[in-house]
């Protein structure tokens, strides 16, 4: 069984990587030549990796041609919702581009497998009081260009699992967090701070951005063990929300953090942080890939939490 992840440098690629190399799965993965290598180098000699910019349709075309993977995990995408304000165009071109590459390049070669999707809880962007949890037939209302470029995604496995009997299915994730995860996000950002200043890195100032939004989170590992069921037991042509089921607001979750620290913090606002039109609240209701799939996530947010900090106590030495 060979596996291609795309985007298997970035944090939720490297836990794929050793999730799958765990199940004796052969892992292959696309880097582009500024990648960096940090989060899967202590992988090096056991997954293979190869240079692709996946919005190059031939760069495409040869990968897929040469590798005939039986899986793949689409996850290389522009991910941060801030980004998408200052480039809409390149997020846009990144995640639709790089996707509909990849179709065509399986379609033409008429390669026999298998499409995770990794798409977003922000499709659903303003969601009514009355429509939480969130199932997957409720309207997609994006308010950033990143929550439109993957509906566009969205629709594009959509489409082409009609059109042309791909097997594809698509994930909707929730917000996911844990060791790894990039600073720019709000739990390793927040965690990074605290884990600064016990450091004596930084003064003892913590900046937010809005801390009333809520949010569900799921351990990354379990989200990618949710994205192996998707592939062993998912039907093609279906969506699935990965959610936890439960939401807090972000302050919440800043409190969590700080009660794991004994240094006496002071929060301020930092303006930049705001955004034009902040998603207020993601909870997802995971029943339909449950009943499909029988997976539920695993590990506490208290866990999660801790493991985060520690990683970025770890990375202060
Ligand atoms: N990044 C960040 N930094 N967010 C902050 C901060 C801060 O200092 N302070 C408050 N927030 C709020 C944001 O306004 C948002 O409401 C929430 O914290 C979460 O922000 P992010 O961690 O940046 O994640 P996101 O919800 O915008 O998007 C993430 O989840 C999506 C799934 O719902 C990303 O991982 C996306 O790639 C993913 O698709």
């Amino acid at each position: 069984m060979k596996a291609l992840i795309t985007g298997i440098s970035g944090f939720v690629g490297s836990h794929l990587a050793e999730f799958l190399l765990s199940r004796q799965v052969d892992v292959v993965g696309t880097i582009r030549q500024r990648s960096r290598m940090n989060h899967i180098s202590h992988l090096q000699g056991r997954i293979r990796l190869v240079e692709c910019e996946l919005r190059d349709p031939f760069s495409v075309e040869s990968l897929i041609g040469a590798e005939k993977p039986d899986l793949i995990f689409h996850l290389a995408a522009q991910s941060f919702v801030p980004t998408s304000w200052n480039s809409p165009i390149d997020t846009i071109h990144n995640n639709v581009a790089g996707q509909l590459n990849i179709f065509e390049a399986v379609r033409r070669y008429g390669v026999s497998c298998k499409i995770q999707i990794a798409c977003s809880s922000e499709e659903y962007g303003h969601v009514e009081p009355h429509e939480v949890p969130i199932k997957e037939t409720n309207p997609l209302r994006p308010l950033s260009p990143y929550g439109v470029s993957k509906c566009a995604q969205d629709f594009l496995a959509y489409q082409y699992h009609k059109s042309y009997g791909l097997h594809i299915v698509t994930t909707r994730t929730f917000n996911h967090t844990g060791p790894r995860r990039g600073e720019n996000f709000v739990t390793s950002n927040f965690a990074k701070q605290i884990a600064e200043i016990e450091a004596g890195k930084k003064p003892p100032v913590l900046y937010v951005g809005n801390l009333d939004a809520k949010r569900d989170f799921t351990d990354v590992r379990d989200v990618v063990k949710a994205y192996w069921m998707a592939l062993e037991k998912g039907v093609a042509g279906e969506v699935y929300n990965i959610a936890s089921g439960r939401c807090c607001t972000i302050r919440e979750m800043l409190e969590q953090l700080l009660g794991l620290s004994s240094v006496q913090i002071e929060i301020k606002e930092d303006p930049a942080r705001l955004r034009p039109s902040d998603v207020e609240i993601l909870l997802g209701d995971y029943t339909k890939f449950h009943n499909q799939t029988g997976w539920k996530p695993e590990i506490p947010f208290s866990q999660t939490l801790k493991d985060l900090l520690d990683y970025w106590r770890a990375q202060m030495v």
